[in-house]
């Protein structure tokens, strides 16, 4: 009997290391670009805390392991973003963080880069709760 094995985005990407290299570089992307300094300004001064919860969540996100769950329960995304305005600008910026990490880490996997790309796209724009 034939099995149909999935390999998730996570394991794509190349597992706990490389989705932690991700969420480091597209939170020092946003720290440093200035495209970004309006999503930058809405952040703690220390990204990181943010980048430990970005990085707990996307392993869950990836198919991988569900560490945020296990750590902090439902994440609650949208309610979570309420307190900060987002608008398609706020969401771009924090898209163009993503997508130029991504662009670096995944030159050679275009199709999952693509893939993700239009997954983040819905995942955000579902955050933004203003024009
Ligand atoms: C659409 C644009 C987005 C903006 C402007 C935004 C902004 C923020 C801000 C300001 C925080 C608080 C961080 C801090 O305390 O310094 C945060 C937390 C977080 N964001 Fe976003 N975010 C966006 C999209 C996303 C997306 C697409 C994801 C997931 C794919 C995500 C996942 C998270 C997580 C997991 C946290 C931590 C939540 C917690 O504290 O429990 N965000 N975000």
């Amino acid at each position: 009997m034939s099995e149909t094995q999935e390999i998730t985005p996570y394991e794509q990407i190349g597992g706990e290391l490389a989705v932690r290299k991700l969420v480091n570089r597209f939170y020092e992307i946003m720290d440093t670009d200035p495209v970004a300094a309006g999503v930058r300004a809405i952040h703690q001064p220390d990204l990181t805390l943010a980048a430990e919860k970005l990085f707990l969540f996307l392993s869950g996100w990836l198919g991988g392991p569900p560490l945020f769950v296990e750590k902090y329960g439902h994440p609650m995304l949208r309610a979570r973003h309420l307190p900060f305005r987002i608008d398609e600008r706020m969401r771009d910026e924090w898209l163009y963080c993503m997508y130029k990490a991504m662009d670096e880490q995944l030159a050679e996997q275009s199709d999952l880069k693509a893939h993700l790309e239009q997954a983040f796209m819905r995942t955000a724009d579902f955050m933004r709760n203003a024009g």
